[in-house]
């Protein structure tokens, strides 16, 4: 994959990326996540490290070592996500949000263990911070690029959040093709056009996603 890279064209610059689920507690054992194993972010990180860029992964709870070369700073909520990536996104260049963050949180997690008792109990949600939508909405803000994982729709949805977050690039993949294994299918959207990859390794895809983007970034 070094080889393939050479010269590197994504050398100099400075990529700020989400990976992994969030996990918002409801109690200190207990909490409600989103299922992510990570992989395609973290693929993503390598294969950006290896085009040349500095990269830096705000990652959530995943079992995946930190890239080579990479600068991992670990969070558990959306809200240490949100914040993370707030104190770092002045110096990047391109910001990538792959994490599935948790889009709502229990309004007010428990000190203690929450006990069994005799009735269900209900659980407040609060709305959590997007993550992308805030950076790509910041004045100077970086080439933004988003993941949507849907589970149907794929064009309408990733295309609706290519413009509702005011993004550069989206890439979409059907939950089915992706989750939680080792190869993946997506399609890129932008303003030019969709652009799909052949199903592959999540490494292949990754270093096709990291190909189109120095593309775009050298236009
Ligand atoms: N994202 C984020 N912060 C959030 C929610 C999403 O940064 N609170 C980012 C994801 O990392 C991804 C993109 O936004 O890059 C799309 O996430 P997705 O969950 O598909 O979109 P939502 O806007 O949350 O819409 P919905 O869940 O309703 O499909
Ligand atoms: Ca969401």
């Amino acid at each position: 994959l070094i080889a393939f890279f050479k010269p590197k064209p994504l050398a100099g610059r400075r990529v700020l990326m989400t990976a992994g689920p969030t996990y918002e507690p409801l109690d200190p054992v207990r909490g409600i996540t989103n299922i992510s194993s990570g992989k395609m972010g973290y693929a993503l990180a390598r294969a950006l490290r290896h085009a040349g860029a500095e990269v830096q992964l705000v990652s959530g709870p995943v079992a995946l070592p930190a890239p080579a070369g990479v600068e991992r700073i670990g969070v558990m909520t959306a809200a240490e996500m949100h914040l993370a990536v707030m104190q770092r996104v002045a110096h990047a260049d391109v910001f990538i949000g792959v994490a599935a963050v948790a889009d709502y949180r229990p309004d007010d997690a428990a000190e203690h263990k929450i006990k069994k008792t005799g009735e269900a109990p209900v659980i407040r949600l609060a709305r959590n911070p997007d993550i992308l939508a805030d950076v790509a909405s910041l004045p100077a803000a970086p080439f933004c690029v988003g993941f949507a994982a849907e589970s149907r729709d794929l064009e309408s949805y990733a295309r609706g959040k290519l413009e509702a977050k005011r993004l550069k690039l989206v890439v979409g993949n059907l939950v089915q093709d992706g989750m939680g294994g080792d190869t993946n299918r997506v399609v890129l959207f932008d303003a030019a056009g969709d652009h799909p990859l052949p199903a592959a390794s999540k490494d292949e895809v990754a270093a096709g996603i990291v190909a189109h983007l120095a593309r775009m970034l050298d236009a």
